[in-house]
């Protein structure tokens, strides 16, 4: 199973993932640049990212994502954090925007 991330560069980067990895996970474990200060527990909103496609297939966001995300710049409806959201198989092919 892969995910795609859209580098800031505007390049493209399709790594492997296992199931329950959180994006953050997957993209530490890949060496791109996605950094949270709170290593995962999504309070700080580091790893803010948008979610280009699959939009049906996440997971509600919790009261703990949303807070977080009120408190960073450049929020779109599809801004999700890396840290909360663990992967599954429906989740192949998803693309990931960082910003
Ligand atoms: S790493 Fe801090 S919110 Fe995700």
């Amino acid at each position: 199973m892969q995910i795609t991330f859209i580098l800031k560069n505007n390049t493209e980067r399709t790594v492997d993932f296992v199931e329950g990895q959180t994006i953050l996970q997957v993209a530490e474990d890949n060496r791109i640049a996605l950094h949270g200060a709170c290593e995962g527990f999504g309070v700080c909103g580091g790893c803010h990212v948008v979610i280009e496609n699959l939009p049906d297939k996440l997971p509600e966001s919790t009261d703990l994502e949303n807070d977080a995300l009120d408190r960073v710049g450049g929020v779109t409806m599809h801004s999700r954090l890396a840290c909360q959201l663990p992967l599954n198989n429906s989740l192949n092919g998803l693309r990931i925007k960082l910003l």
